[in-house]
């Protein structure tokens, strides 16, 4: 054979919750896809690159302070294990750069990508500079530890894998994709408790519904998210057709 099988998009987990994956991504879209082998995932527990018999993966933080850091050790070594995986290493931390629809798209583009979960207070510096990490946050808030913004990355790239979502499901249209948030939806019934469709989505005119759509979704983000409006206007006013797509 000399064509050899495209590789299928990859992540790899290295977290000491193990027993939290592929939880929600064992279901639905992202689920089906896995059984069907459309992306894979592989789950590395931290504790087993620890080296006592406690199996520590933490200490107390030098300089004192509240709580306990992640060893630069045992984080080492559980990312040399996986330095061989083509693709990113991304550390979430709220510290992080803001993950986005942008990056999202880089990151279903490549191979696949290697997560390290951090758990309480964070791991120790050294080993981050050490190694080409990148950091991502999914939001200014803070989670307990990284698994949940892990499984909120991969779900947000799975689903653009190919042959993961149906034709209908396209996700040209849908939030962030077109630089805006997006149109509200209808379905039936048509009156429900009094409260009607837009009249304009019944009315078969094709040109009509796609104009309402872009109005409404201009009005709800200028409305909600001033900071996506200012960009959608800037890249409108330079004639460009699509938004999103810088990284
Ligand atoms: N770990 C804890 N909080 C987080 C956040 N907001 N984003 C990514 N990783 C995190």
């Amino acid at each position: 054979m000399g064509a050899e099988a495209a590789e299928i998009w990859r992540a790899t987990v290295l977290t000491v919750f193990p027993e939290m994956f592929p939880g929600p991504l064992g279901m639905s879209l992202a689920g089906r896809g896995l059984e069907r082998g459309l992306w894979a995932m592989d789950v590395l527990d931290i504790r087993d690159f620890a080296r006592d018999k406690h199996r520590s993966v933490d200490d107390e933080p030098f300089g004192g302070g509240p709580g306990m850091v992640m060893r630069a050790d045992v984080v080492d070594a559980a990312l040399a294990s996986v330095e061989d995986r083509p693709g990113p290493v991304v550390y979430l931390t709220p510290r992080g750069r803001a993950l986005d629809q942008a990056l999202v798209r880089r990151l279903a583009e490549g191979p696949g990508v290697s997560l390290l979960c951090g758990r309480y207070e964070g791991i120790d510096q050294r080993v981050l500079d050490a190694r080409d990490v990148e950091e991502v946050s999914v939001g200014d808030y803070v989670l307990s530890g990284g698994e949940p913004a892990a499984i909120a990355l991969i779900d947000a790239v799975v689903r653009l894998l190919p042959g993961i979502m149906g034709n209908e499901e396209s996700p040209a249209e849908e939030s962030f994709e077109t630089g805006l948030l997006e149109h509200p939806h209808y379905t039936r019934p048509a009156d429900w408790q009094g409260r009607l469709v837009p009249e304009v989505l019944t009315s078969g005119h094709h040109e009509m519904v796609r104009r309402w759509r872009l109005g409404e979704a201009e009005r709800i983000t200028e409305q909600r998210r001033p900071d996506l409006w200012a960009r959608y206007v800037k890249r409108k006013g330079r004639g460009e057709d699509r938004g999103g797509q810088e990284e």
